[in-house]
């Protein structure tokens, strides 16, 4: 009897609870299938394809038999894509569409098989030929489930629920200023590996050196101990070590690099090698620091010239996820003069960082631990956890990727938040000791003309970023260019991560020297009057305009102005330079990198 019993309670928490794998390293590299293009969708609103178990598709045998939902007959979807924007029936769903995609597969017995996605929006329940495989949770980061003792020869059916639902225990909470697109957002793919394969890799340079790598290649499999071999052709690196019982291969070896910067976006290619696997990536290497109150890159100081972008494609009002988004959204950065890019308020689709490396742009990544968040629920720690190690899974290898952030205008009356995000904040040097860290925060006062920058949250940033509006949310106290500061940590280095106001292109409603009309003088004086203050700001190494391109966001619910666009763009959702657009683009023609 207890046997029984307890072999039902491991087969229940296996299905209930099991969890996604975090996805394998540089995914582009591997024996994949692409399970792009149109799946087949059950439109769930009110979430009751749980209780009907559409996963099993049962269909009628009797002639009494009946079934109230079916995926042959529904809706096609793209995939990737999110839901919201493809069906105007559904544009405000937060719920459940279940996806269908069947595959075929011929099976060998030397392979493994996995199922990748790039991400799902924001609770994903996979399941294949009618069995639950897992769950994930978290809207921006790849996972994958090991599907090779589970693939039938032949037709497969692979099922997944994704529901955008917010959660009040979520990454973000409840509340955010982004539109809540749903579904299965980016690639997926099978992949085929061999039995051992590299599921992970860091190669990149050693604090500190700027001709040194040390790093490590992770081996998954049952020969876990090979020979790991790391090739770099152009520098006739060619390194070889053993890897261990655990499969994990210590990479240590020098190379005359050149560095990768914004000015010169070198990349390499570099060949991952053990004995049953060799992936190719590109990899550039630089170095980034902090020195006193600078930011230095390659030994040299640098002006980060950065700009807030949300994943959307503005001229389609939908959920970027492509390499032309990534195309479209980077080059308008270029062109505003920017090198640097804070991909807000989670991580964004690897096309993006990617490109942006390319393109010689920085990157700044995040995850949504963004505001309301409840850091004393149970679980929420995990999550913070999780979200964050997948970014740096998917991403450690990306030498443009320069500042992991971990946060954005955390509320500091929320209990056991300063030590859920010094927690994390430990846990992601230990990760990735190469990086700069930060925690974004809008908690400083400002009156009589001041800035009181107090947060104790900054003493684990290694740069104070800060959220400010003056100008927009709050009036100026005095002149901008007698602004003062008091900053709790003196010596750190400084960056305005979000700043402006917002402005309807074209706006010709009043008098233009009046907030409520959003006309683009108002939003120029604003850039102006910000412009003239970022003299005052001490160890001021980089500023960030809230941000390029108006975006979706269903609480800017002004009929004429906003239309559910949140119009802090310096570009309309066409693309329409603003008055502001040409302000930003001449103080950093002006600005030099290294101020
Ligand atoms: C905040 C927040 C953004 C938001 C912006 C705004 O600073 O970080 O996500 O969109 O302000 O109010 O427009």
């Amino acid at each position: 009897m207890t046997r029984s019993i307890l072999t039902l309670i491991l087969i229940l928490f296996t299905i209930v609870f099991a969890k996604a794998q975090t996805a394998m390293t540089n995914v582009d590299a591997r024996n994949s299938t692409c399970l792009n293009g149109k799946w087949q969708t059950i439109i769930d609103p009110t979430g009751v394809g749980n209780w009907r178990e559409v996963w099993k598709e049962k269909v009628p045998e009797k002639k009494t038999d009946f079934y109230e939902y079916s995926f042959e007959g529904g809706p096609v979807l793209e995939v990737p894509g999110d839901f919201n924007s493809q069906i105007k029936e559904i544009t405000y769903l937060e719920g459940t569409v279940w996806y269908k995609k069947t595959f075929t597969y011929t099976r060998d017995s030397s392979k493994r098989l996995f199922i990748h996605f790039g991400a799902v929006n924001y609770l994903a329940d996979i399941y294949l030929n009618g069995e639950h495989l897992g769950q994930h949770e978290g809207g921006f980061t790849p996972f994958q489930f090991e599907l090779t003792h589970k693939v039938l020869e032949g037709e497969n059916r692979l099922i997944v629920k994704a529901d955008n639902s917010r959660k009040s225990d979520g990454l973000p909470g409840l509340g955010f200023d982004w539109f809540n697109y749903g579904g299965i957002t980016r690639d997926v793919n099978l992949v085929e590996t061999n039995a051992t394969y590299i599921d992970d890799y860091s190669i990149q340079l050693k604090k500190g050196s700027n001709n040194q790598v040390l790093g490590w290649v992770k081996l998954n499999g049952k020969k876990p101990q090979q020979q790991i071999e790391i090739n770099i052709p152009e520098l006739n690196v060619k390194y070889k070590t053993q890897s261990n019982a655990k499969g994990i291969g210590v990479i240590t070896f020098k190379g005359k690099f050149d560095h990768w910067s914004p000015e010169n976006p070198k990349r390499y290619e570099v060949i991952i090698k053990c004995e049953t696997d060799a992936l190719k990536d590109t990899i550039g290497f630089r170095t980034i620091k902090v020195q006193g109150p600078t930011v230095v890159l390659n030994g040299k100081s640098i002006f980060l010239k950065s700009i807030n972008i949300h994943e959307e494609n503005p001229l389609k009002g939908a959920r970027a996820f492509s390499k032309d988004d990534a195309k479209l959204l980077l080059t308008w950065a270029k062109e505003l003069g920017c090198n640097m890019v804070r991909l807000a308020h989670y991580p964004h689709n690897e096309y993006m960082v990617k490109m942006a490396e390319k393109m010689g742009l920085m990157v700044w990544s995040e995850i949504p631990v963004y505001q309301h968040i409840e850091f004393s629920t149970p679980g929420v720690e995990d999550k913070m956890d999780l979200m964050m190690r997948e970014m740096i899974k998917r991403d450690k290898n990306r030498c443009g990727v320069v500042i992991w952030s971990l946060s954005n205008e955390t509320y500091s009356s929320t209990a056991n938040r300063d030590l859920a995000l010094s927690n994390l904040t430990k846990k992601c040097r230990a990760l990735d000791s190469t990086r700069l860290i930060t925690h974004v925060i809008n908690t400083q006062g400002y009156a009589n003309n001041t800035f009181n920058v107090w947060d104790t949250l900054y003493r684990y940033s290694d740069i104070i970023s800060i959220n400010e509006y003056v100008g927009w949310y709050e009036p100026w106290q005095g002149k901008p260019v007698d602004t003062k500061w008091d900053l709790i940590y003196p010596d750190k280095p400084v960056f305005i991560s979000e700043f402006g106001g917002e402005a309807l292109y074209g706006s010709n409603y009043g008098p233009k020297d009046e907030a409520a009309y959003w006309s683009e003088e108002y939003q120029e004086q604003i850039y102006k009057d910000q412009i003239e203050m970022f003299k005052t700001v001490p160890n001021l190494v980089g500023v960030c305009p809230w941000l390029l391109v108006d975006y979706r966001s269903l609480g800017r619910m002004h009929p004429i102005y906003q239309k559910g666009y949140n119009r802090k763009g310096l570009l309309s959702e066409k693309g329409e330079k603003k008055k502001a657009w040409f302000v930003m683009k001449n103080y950093y023609d002006k600005v030099s990198s290294d101020e």
